[in-house]
């Protein structure tokens, strides 16, 4: 039963990121709608049923969980979750970690680290409090820098996450690079993905091309490409000038679905094969009809063998291709 997972186009699945509520503090613009219907609780795994989920996914080989939301933070009692999964650190496990919008960070990076956590990627699309609220829709900057500065002085390494707006952080491209050195934090862009409600096509005239910022960046520095990778989909290069090391998630300008490694499970325990498909397959029935993981697992293998090439974001066909949930059901 324990042969790894391997999907139908030979790529190895050892990276599972798992979604533990749907809720978050936060409402930004292109994750979530401004009134998001949540989940009744009832809905939601137990943190017990994810542990166990994890740790099935952990027996067939995944080496690396991140947890994710919506906003993972605000979940109740979450730090229980983070405390049983830091027991397979070294026993199956290679890295534990969460991306989080940073809200509840200064409450929580000391347990975090101590947990065994050692980076955290944070999402900040802006370094300006009237653009932070206005993204956010009602976030403040303080409390998440604050939290940020929790992260790193728990000694943990701090990864930003910028979505690249066009004509709204495109200004900021500096100052965020800037900013990210001085504090000696890892920086990612990300091209705003077509998800959730289009309707106003906002996501089309908010694209901002990292091809577009990639140029921009070269025009004042060396830039130089890292064959590195993180185990997740961006490709880096570093400043030469400053040594700093950009990372670029790029799934519109250039698929990386070809080295994909991961697979996702929401909330209530539905395995997405690719964040940009809607196929996906019910966990929760199999978990919760055996104590034994023997069917869970049937279930898992089953689900990894239709695992599909890649997504089909596009959006030189308008918003073609585009997925009709909100990121915020997959956590990204
Ligand atoms: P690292 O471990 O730091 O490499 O993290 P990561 O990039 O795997 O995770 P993170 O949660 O920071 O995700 C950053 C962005 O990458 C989010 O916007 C995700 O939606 C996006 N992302 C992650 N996996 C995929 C994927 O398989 N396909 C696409 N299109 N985007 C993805
Ligand atoms: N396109 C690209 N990235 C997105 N995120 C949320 N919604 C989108 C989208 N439509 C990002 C968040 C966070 C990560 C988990 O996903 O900013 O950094
Ligand atoms: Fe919340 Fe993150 Fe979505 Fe923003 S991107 S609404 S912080 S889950």
């Amino acid at each position: 039963s324990c042969a790894p997972l391997i999907d139908p186009f030979a790529r190895p699945i050892t990276y599972l990121r798992v979604s533990v509520t749907d809720r978050c503090d936060f409402r930004c613009t292109y994750c979530m709608a401004e009134h998001m219907q949540f989940l009744p609780k009832a809905e939601l795994l137990t943190l017990e049923e994810l542990e166990r989920l994890a740790g099935a996914f952990i027996d067939l080989g995944v080496r690396k969980l991140r947890i994710t939301g919506g906003e993972p933070l605000v979940r109740r009692n979450i730090m229980s979750l983070f405390r049983v999964m830091s027991g397979r650190l070294g026993n199956g496990l290679d890295e534990l970690t969460v991306t989080t919008n940073g809200s509840q960070l200064s409450r929580f990076a000391d347990e975090l680290a101590d947990c065994g956590v050692r980076r955290v990627n944070v999402s900040l699309d802006t370094l300006d409090p009237d653009k932070f609220a206005a993204i956010t829709r009602w976030g403040r900057l303080p409390q998440v820098l604050g939290g940020i500065a929790a992260a790193k002085a728990a000694g943990m390494r701090v990864k930003i996450n910028t979505v690249a707006l066009k004509g709204f952080n495109e200004d900021e491209l500096f100052p965020l690079l800037d900013w990210c050195a001085g504090e000696g934090h890892d920086l990612t862009f990300i091209e705003v993905m077509p998800m959730g409600e289009m309707g106003e096509e906002d996501r089309l005239d908010q694209y901002w091309p990292l091809s577009d910022l990639r140029a921009r960046l070269a025009e004042r520095f060396t830039l130089q490409p890292l064959a590195e990778r993180s185990g997740g989909p961006a490709r880096y290069v570093r400043i030469e000038e400053t040594g700093q090391k950009i990372g670029f998630i790029t799934p519109l300008t250039h698929n990386f679905c070809e080295s994909c490694n991961r697979v996702r499970v929401t909330c209530t325990g539905e395995l997405y094969m690719c964040l940009g498909q809607e196929d996906r397959a019910d966990l929760r029935a199999p978990l919760r009809a055996s104590a034994d993981d023997g069917p869970l697992r049937e279930a898992i293998r089953t689900a990894i063998a239709r695992k599909p090439k890649g997504h089909d974001f596009d959006y030189s066909r308008g918003v073609a291709g585009k997925v009709s949930r909100h990121m915020s059901h997959t956590g990204g």
